[in-house]
Formats: structure tokens, sequence, C-alpha cells
């Protein structure tokens, strides 16, 4: 039986997961700072919405007008699917997630649609000024799995340091996980990706050169 997935819309990443992220699937992007971890979210979030999906970013630090802005830069209109209503920005000031289930839960009430398409930017957020830092990312993984969403979690990767996340356990809870890094060269920056695990996928593992060109993100 073939699984139903959601491509990404980022080009050469597809066939190397398998045609997309199964549904019901959530991905664990991750990597140090600046390494492209919300672009490639919102390359998926927008190639999902033009394929008919509704989605949902919940993002943190940087707010809707700069991802906005981010995304037009890409020529993908995010300012449009807003107004269409087929993208919705969540800024969460709180880093509580509860508020977040909360919020989305309340969205679903208002349009009579529940998104079906999620990006968490960043789980690290989610998880500052809590002690349990490690229960509240698992529960909250689980959670967006249990509503239904497919997705991308971005979480941040202090360099050098072991595991995938900067908390050590999003890994092991996400459904499958991609590494970013960048290298800064004499004339430019060194781009990486490397897919570490997709559960239900036969994945190519190898570590791949990211480019960024005028549509956003290709791997070669
Ligand atoms: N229009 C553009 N053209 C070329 N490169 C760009 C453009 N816009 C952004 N970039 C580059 O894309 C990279 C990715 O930035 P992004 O904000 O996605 O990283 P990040 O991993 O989310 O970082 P952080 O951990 O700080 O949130 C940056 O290094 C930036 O220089
Ligand atoms: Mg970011």
């Amino acid at each position: 039986m073939s699984l139903a997935r959601i491509r990404t819309g980022v080009k050469g990443l597809d066939p190397i997961i398998g045609g997309g992220i199964p549904v019901g699937s959530m991905v664990l992007v991750s990597g140090p700072p600046g390494t492209g971890k919300t672009l490639l979210a919102l390359q998926f979030v927008t190639a999902a919405v033009k394929a008919g999906h509704t989605a949902v970013y919940v993002c943190f630090e940087q707010g809707p007008q700069e991802l906005k802005e981010q995304a037009e830069q890409f020529g993908w209109n995010a300012q449009k699917m807003e107004r269409d209503g087929s993208l919705v920005f969540l800024h969460m000031w709180a880093h509580d997630f509860d508020e977040v289930t909360t919020k989305l839960v309340r969205l679903t009430k208002q349009t009579g649609k529940k998104p079906d398409i999620i990006v968490m930017d960043s789980i690290t957020s989610v998880a500052l000024n809590h002690t349990d830092t490690r229960e509240l990312i698992h529960a909250a993984i689980k959670r967006l799995k249990e509503m239904g969403f497919t997705g991308i979690v971005t979480s941040e990767l202090l360099e050098g340091q072991d595991g995938y996340s900067r908390d050590g356990v999003s890994e092991f809870v996400a459904d499958g996980v991609i590494i970013l890094q960048a290298k800064s060269l004499g004339r430019g920056t060194e781009r990486t990706l490397t897919v570490k695990k997709l559960r239900r996928t036969q994945v190519d593992c190898d570590i791949h050169t990211l480019e960024i060109g005028k549509s956003g993100f290709s791997v070669l």
C-alpha cells in the first residue's frame, strides 16, 4: 500500500525521502543558527498551501511580518495565502505549549476548518524557561501528531553538540530528522542537508549540498 505524502516543495529533497513527508508525520529540522531552518519550513508550508492544504505556522522569535517578507524574497506569496485564510501565522509570546494547543483548537472552531499542516519554529522556544524540557518536548510533538498534523518542527543545534537537537529528545520523538549545516568558505557559504531518519521510508542518508537560488532551496 503506498503511503500518502506531502511534497516539501524543495527541489531534490522529495526524491531522497520517498516522495515527501508521510501524512501524519512530524519532521525535526535541526541546525545551528543561520543554516536555513526557517527558510526550509517556509518553503514547505507555502508549497503545501499551493498544493491545496491549509497550514498554520507557529512562530516565536521571528514575527509573521518578517516571515512574510522572507517568503516574498523567493516569490512565495505568503501574504496572499494569509489573506485567503489558507495560511495562518500564530505568533506566540508565552513559551507555553498549552497555549499553543488552545489557540490551535480555537482557530479550528473559528474557521470551521482544521489546518492539516503545521510548522513550529522553534521547538527550542517552547521549552525555554521550563525545567522539564525533555518531558515537555516529548509531550508537545506527540500532541501535534495526535491532533492529526503533518509538518515540521525546527530545533536549534549548538555547534559541535552531540545528538541532533539542543534538547536531546526531539530526534527520538519526531518521525523524521533533517540536519542542516553551513560552513563559511572564503567566497561564500557551503550548505549541506542530511536526512538522518524518516519512519516508514527508505531514505538516502548522504550529506547533500544545499543551494539557495531565486526560488529557494534545492538539494543537489
Ligand atoms: N534572499 C536571500 N538570498 C540568499 N540567501 C538568503 C536570502 N534570505 C535569507 N538568506 C540566507 O538564508 C539563510 C537561512 O536563514 P534562516 O533564517 O532560515 O536560518 P535559521 O536556521 O532559521 O536561523 P535561526 O537559528 O537564527 O533561526 C541565512 O544564512 C540567510 O543569509
Ligand atoms: Mg529560524
